[in-house]
């Protein structure tokens, strides 16, 4: 009798252990990666300063970021309603530009793909930034130097119709380019790729520049 008695204790006590196990084991990789992100934060706060074009500010993420880098910390994806929600955030930052003229000079948006300068502490604040392109995209067939985090951009216009000063500006690829050079966010949740009018990293006029190269039938993209 005693013998079972304690059998089922042990069985219970063995099952109970094991629930607890289980609960850890669910709860522990979103507890640690919270606290990771809170402890990464602390390091860079405490170890940066602004210098020059560099600000501590940038360490702060707005929501968006926040929840990207807590989903790639974690593994858990973000659900596809709370993408689209993300996405539509950032698509209403998008600013048109204010004279309504899309386009500007090829050869200055290859200069700008090219630059990868700014936005460093060795750079002066206030200090226009190039647009670092190649770091990630192939754009001309001339370039053979550049990254693959992001998908070629060679014949990007060709492909997705070509446009130029002339253009009607309703149309989609026009809208979709500018708001992606914008926000990119704008149509994908967690982008790698930098916010440049939204961040301020480049101006309307650089954009301009940039939407030659990628859409006139002129530019190295497209030929
Ligand atoms: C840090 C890497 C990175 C940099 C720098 C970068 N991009 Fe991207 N870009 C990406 C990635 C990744 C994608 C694909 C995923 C996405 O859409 O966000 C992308 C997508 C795009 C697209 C959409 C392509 C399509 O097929 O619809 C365009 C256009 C684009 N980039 C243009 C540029 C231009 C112009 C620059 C320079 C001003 C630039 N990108 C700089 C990473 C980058």
């Amino acid at each position: 009798m005693r013998s079972v008695f304690f059998k089922s204790i042990s069985f219970f006590l063995a099952l109970f252990s094991l629930c607890l196990l289980s609960a850890c084991v669910s709860v522990q990789p979103e507890f640690a990666a919270k606290d990771l992100e809170r402890w990464t934060q602390d390091v860079l706060k405490g170890s940066f300063r602004d210098e020059k074009a560099v600000k501590v500010k940038i360490l702060e993420q707005d929501a968006s970021n926040a929840e990207c880098s807590t989903s790639q910390a974690t593994g858990l994806a973000l659900s596809d309603q709370r993408k689209q929600e993300i996405e539509a955030q950032n698509l209403k930052t998008v600013q048109a530009p204010k004279d309504g003229q899309y386009f500007g000079d090829y050869k200055l948006g290859e200069a700008l793909a090219q630059d990868g300068r700014g936005l460093t502490w060795s750079d002066a604040a206030g200090q226009s930034n190039g647009g670092q392109c190649y770091n990630c995209h192939q754009l001309s067939a001339q370039e053979l130097s550049y990254g693959t985090l992001g998908p070629s951009l060679y014949q990007y216009g060709k492909t997705r119709g070509v446009a130029d000063l002339g253009s009607d500006a309703s149309k989609p690829v026009i809208q979709y380019t500018w708001a992606k050079l914008w926000n990119a966010k704008s149509f994908n949740a967690c982008s790698a790729m930098p916010r440049y009018g939204h961040h301020g990293i480049l101006n309307e006029g650089q954009i301009k520049h940039l939407m030659s190269l990628l859409l006139d039938p002129q530019s190295p993209v497209n030929r």
